[in-house]
């Protein structure tokens, strides 16, 4: 690992850091020398993801707190206490998410809990820890885990979509504002996983279908854009290569340029002009 900031005595935090994705993350940034925080909701599952860290790194640089990211305050207390412990956060990593299904007209509660966790949670992680991380004048990244979902929008989980299309858009504001930050060192970055077996996407299964990717296939992944200098991190899987996510949010922009209908990538009457598109015809 070259990226100066995932280096040895630095500090990640990671929301959603109990399981899947973030898990991953936290067991590459402590094999990598970091200390690191995993932020969770769920706190049978904090305590058994500490003793997996345990394993490739001293306790003492492990540490664990319950937070519920959709709710200000509590993100407020793990920034505070991050700054205790280990002193401030050189990486923030926001990707606690939910995805319990939601339909246009039903659920109103699946609703309000998906933008409050996925999209708030991502809101308040970067708002309440970026200006101390910037602060500190170090070089810093702040990581949001987004989705494929929230750039071409597919039908089936609405809330979901709408959710993450928010990731995006405040992950891209964020980032031009750094930038235009007088001595800020930090950088955010917009992680796009493809379809990764977690519990997230389970669904009761037991073994990886063979089309999804390992979290740590993901996390190797991110950490090789994130030395490329990369902003939007865009991850294929074993069944999408990049090529074909590349035609898809070209015909999903598409739509608007060419005046088609809204995601005319499922309307029957555009079904063979996808098709060939697709094929480069
Ligand atoms: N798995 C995929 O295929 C996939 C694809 C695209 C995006 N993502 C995104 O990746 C991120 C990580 O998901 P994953 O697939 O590793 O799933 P996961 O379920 O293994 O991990 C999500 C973690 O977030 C925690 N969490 C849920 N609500 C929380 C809250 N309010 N506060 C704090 N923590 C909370 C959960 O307890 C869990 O440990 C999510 O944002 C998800 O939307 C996943």
């Amino acid at each position: 690992m070259s990226h100066p900031v995932i280096a040895k005595g630095n500090v990640a935090v990671i929301t959603g850091g109990a399981s899947g994705i973030g898990l991953a993350a936290a067991m590459a940034f402590a094999r990598a020398g970091m200390k690191v925080c995993i932020a969770d909701v769920d706190q049978t599952r904090l305590a058994e993801a500490a003793t997996k860290l345990s394993s490739v790194t001293a306790a003492t640089h492990v540490m664990t707190f319950v937070v519920d990211v959709s709710r200000a305050e509590s993100v407020k207390e793990l920034e505070r206490a991050v700054g205790a412990h280990f002193g401030g956060t050189d990486i923030l990593m926001n990707n606690a998410g939910i995805q319990p299904g939601s339909t246009l007209f039903g659920e109103p509660d699946n609703w309000q809990r998906i933008i409050a966790v996925n999209m708030w949670g991502i809101v308040n992680g970067s708002r309440i820890f970026a200006p101390s991380m910037i602060a500190r004048r170090k070089a810093g990244l702040i990581i949001n885990t987004g989705s494929k979902q929230g750039i071409t929008t597919p039908p089936g989980d609405p809330a979901y979509n709408v959710s993450k299309a928010g990731v995006k858009a405040f992950t891209e504001a964020l980032q031009h504002e750094l930038r235009n930050t007088r001595d800020c060192h930090i950088t955010a970055h917009l992680l796009i996983p493809g379809f990764v077996f977690t519990g997230l996407t389970a669904k009761g299964r037991t073994e990886k279908p063979a089309g999804a990717w390992t979290p740590e296939q993901t996390v190797d992944f991110m950490i090789a854009r994130l030395e490329a200098g990369d902003f939007y991190i865009l991850c294929p899987d074993n069944d999408v290569p990049r090529a074909l996510d590349e035609k898809r949010m070209l015909w999903a922009a598409g739509d608007i340029v060419e005046n088609r209908p809204p995601l005319s990538r499922w309307h029957p009457d555009y079904a063979d002009a996808f098709a060939k598109f697709v094929k480069g015809e």
